[in-house]
């Protein structure tokens, strides 16, 4: 460039918006909804009581939960039309790539939630999309191994529909495992929310130009994708198949400082985190319990994570730089475990985050004074200079 314009913005903050629901201390490794620590949440909590303290800001009562957890179980059904909408899709499409285009697609069935003006019909999205991801989500894995589609069951948790429209068969009886259920709602409330990340300010983005919510969400599914945010999950277990063996750590750790290798430890650092990721230590406990109930405490890829996080911690490069194990760093490892393919662990990351979408949206929305999403830019191109005619060019 042939020099930098100095630009003065005009503005001191860098935060791009306010908001009361979701506070994260980076230095502190600390994590609130709505004021409450993740800890005493995923211990005492479930997620549907998460998904009402996100979105109307404290916890319900008794009778406003009973409700709460009613109307969303009876929006769990898709339209029927639906169905076909999943024979467009290749069979070994991504699940993510499938969640982008049916999600984006529900636009286009509940034109009575178009009315982004409109209190009520914001709700009924809401309760659409965060009933109907779980289906959609069990439907794109069904789709991949040519099994059919089952509709949800009303009888059954959140989590024990999610994992029955996953793992059932019209053939024969399926039980959902109480405590797989029961770990499987902890890191859907440990995915919740995560403040300002990349596809939640995608999402807010999207919806402060008065966008479809069930577009906005798609948009944010699409950013959640990537393997620098919730694609990492994937990555993770994708990067400890490729280490294999403990004796294989160092070259692993040597390769991800060097800046000319695009590897990456998969699962550590954080923008925001310069400590312990608090939801990181809830998910390695919950990977115990899962492995314990599952008979499978010994299982080789948790002696590898733990192993790496032991000698990445000791690592002078990684100590320096803050880096610690992350929320991906040990999800997958359960997930795998419950019999999710590697593909799906993005798309149960976008299950979980939608609450934590459609609450931070509802939170722009619903601002008077917001306006249209506009990030500024420092202009470091060509100064102004005069066309030049084809025939004049060198
Ligand atoms: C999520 O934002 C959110 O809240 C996201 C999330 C949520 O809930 O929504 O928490 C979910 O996305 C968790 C992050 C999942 N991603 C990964 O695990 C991918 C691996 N991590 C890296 O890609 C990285 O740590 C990021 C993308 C997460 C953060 O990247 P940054 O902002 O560049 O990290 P940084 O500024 O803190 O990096 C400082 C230094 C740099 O080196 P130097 O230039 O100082 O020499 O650390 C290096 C980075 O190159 N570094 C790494 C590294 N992460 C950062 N080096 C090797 N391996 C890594 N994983």
């Amino acid at each position: 460039a042939t020099g930098l314009f100095t630009y003065d913005p005009g503005f001191t903050s860098t935060a791009s918006c306010e908001s009361s629901i979701t506070y994260i201390d980076g230095d502190k490794g600390e994590l609130l909804y709505r004021g409450y620590p993740i800890e005493e949440i995923a211990e005492h909590s479930d997620f549907m009581e998460v998904c009402y303290l996100l979105l109307f800001g404290n916890l319900p009562t008794g009778e406003e939960k009973t409700k709460f957890v009613h109307d969303v179980t009876h929006h769990t059904m898709v339209h029927e039309q639906i169905n076909m909408f999943f024979r467009g899709f290749r069979r070994d499409a991504h699940p993510m790539a499938v969640m982008c285009g049916v999600v984006g697609a529900l636009s286009a069935f509940y034109q009575d939630s178009l009315d982004i003006n409109d209190p009520h019909q914001r709700l009924i999205a809401s309760y659409r999309l965060i009933a109907k991801m779980p289906t959609i989500a069990a439907m794109a894995y069904k789709y991949s191994v040519g099994q059919p589609f089952m509709y949800p069951r009303n009888d059954l948790s959140y989590a024990e529909n999610f994992l029955y429209m996953t793992f059932a068969v019209p053939c024969e009886e399926y039980k959902p495992n109480p405590v797989l259920a029961r770990a499987l709602d902890r890191i859907f409330m440990l995915h919740a929310d995560h403040e300002q990340n990349a596809s939640t300010s995608t999402v807010r983005l999207a919806g402060s130009s008065g966008a479809n919510p069930f577009a906005c969400i798609a948009a944010g599914i699409a950013s959640l994708w990537g393997p620098a945010h919730g694609g990492a999950n994937e990555a993770v277990l994708k990067m400890l198949g490729e280490i294999g063996t403990k004796e294989r750590i160092p070259e692993f750790l040597e390769r991800a400082k060097d800046k000319n290798d695009p590897f990456r430890l998969m699962g550590f650092g954080h923008r925001v985190y310069k400590n312990y990721d608090p939801r990181a230590a809830v998910i390695r406990q919950t990977c115990y319990e899962v492995l314990e109930e599952l008979g499978v405490k010994d299982e080789p890829l948790l002696a590898l994570a733990m192993e790496l996080e032991k000698i990445a911690l000791e690592d002078k490069y990684f100590v320096d730089r803050k880096l610690y194990p992350n929320v991906d760093f040990y999800s997958g490892i359960i997930l795998r475990a419950m019999g999710f393919p590697v593909s799906m662990f993005t798309a149960l990351f976008a299950l979980a985050r939608t609450v934590g979408w459609i609450a931070q949206w509802a939170e722009m929305i619903e601002d008077p004074e917001q306006k249209i999403g506009r990030p500024r830019q420092l202009y470091v191109g060509e100064p102004r200079r005069a066309y030049v005619p084809l025939d004049k060019r060198g």
